[in-house]
């Protein structure tokens, strides 16, 4: 059995929407492993928007060869399905699905002659549910598993894994409206069995996880990192069994620590 250790020492990386959330704590995981990390973004000194292909194309270039390409870039919108413009609906699939795509695209190319390489995406539980307000949101996020299946699939032979994360409610500034709500807070985690938000250090590990060599073995996989809520038809927690103090639910009676 191998040391159980994620070692990506040597590696090089490339994380789109690494500036800041979930991304940002991937590129500091992924630092933290030894990698060499290159952080693609419309924030920050360079900036890149991932729905501009040339722009996409060009960053790919600089950074030269990539063990470990993370599709994270990701921007929401609520709207009312009826009250959606053409314009909005575009651009959230220009940045979530086509930015996606041209990056797994762009990895595919790089990775192929070196017939090596990992690619994770940021998909989300909204890949297969139907979040109300989220029409253009719900529809990248489930479009994202059909890019995932089929670069998998295609990208297989060349030795090259490719897996998505499916994150949950993730305290980062895309959801920061959520946090901000006490009330809509309190009511979204009874229906997280583990009481509570995550945070963006908990997508960021299970990304690493798929992206080094303990997961050898799994390409075209989705991971929830969820704390069960797509497990959790009818949601847990109510006031029978416990209080919300602040951000999490916990139990009236916590366990005594006496055995
Ligand atoms: N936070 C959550 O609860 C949650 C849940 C499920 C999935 N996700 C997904 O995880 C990913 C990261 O989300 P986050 O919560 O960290 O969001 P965030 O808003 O905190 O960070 C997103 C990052 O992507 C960058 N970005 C956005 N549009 C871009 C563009 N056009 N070009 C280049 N960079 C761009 C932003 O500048 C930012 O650095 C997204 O794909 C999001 O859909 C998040």
């Amino acid at each position: 059995m191998r040391l159980m250790r994620i070692s990506l020492d040597g590696q090089r990386a490339l994380v789109t929407g690494g500036a800041r959330g979930i991304g940002a704590a991937t590129a500091g995981a992924l630092r933290a492993c030894g990698a060499e990390v290159i952080v693609v973004d419309r924030l920050g000194d360079a900036p890149v928007d991932v729905a501009d292909p040339q722009a996409l194309e060009d960053a790919f270039a600089r950074a030269g060869a990539l063990d470990v390409v993370v599709a994270n870039a990701g921007a929401t919108l609520f709207r009312r399905l009826d009250e959606m413009v053409d314009e909005d609906w575009r651009r959230l699939l220009d940045i979530n699905l086509t930015g996606a795509f041209h990056t797994v695209r762009l990895a595919a190319r790089v990775m192929k002659p070196r017939r090596r390489g990992a690619i994770v995406l940021a998909a989300s539980t909204n890949s297969f549910d139907g979040e109300a307000d989220l029409a253009a949101y719900n529809a990248t996020k489930a479009g994202l598993l059909g890019i995932l299946r089929t670069a998998s699939n295609e990208l297989g032979p060349w030795g090259i894994r490719v897996n998505a994360v499916c994150p949950g409610l993730i305290r980062t500034d895309l959801t920061a409206g959520h946090f901000a709500q006490p009330q809509l807070l309190k009511d979204y985690c009874r229906h997280i069995p583990l009481g509570r938000g995550g945070a963006p250090e908990e997508v960021a590990l299970a990304i690493v996880f798929l992206a080094s060599p303990l997961a050898s073995y799994i390409t075209g996989a989705t991971l929830l990192v969820d704390g069960g809520q797509m497990a959790a038809k009818f949601g847990i927690w109510d006031e029978r069994m416990g209080r919300f103090a602040g951000d999490h639910w916990e139990l009236a009676d916590p366990p005594s620590t006496t055995a």
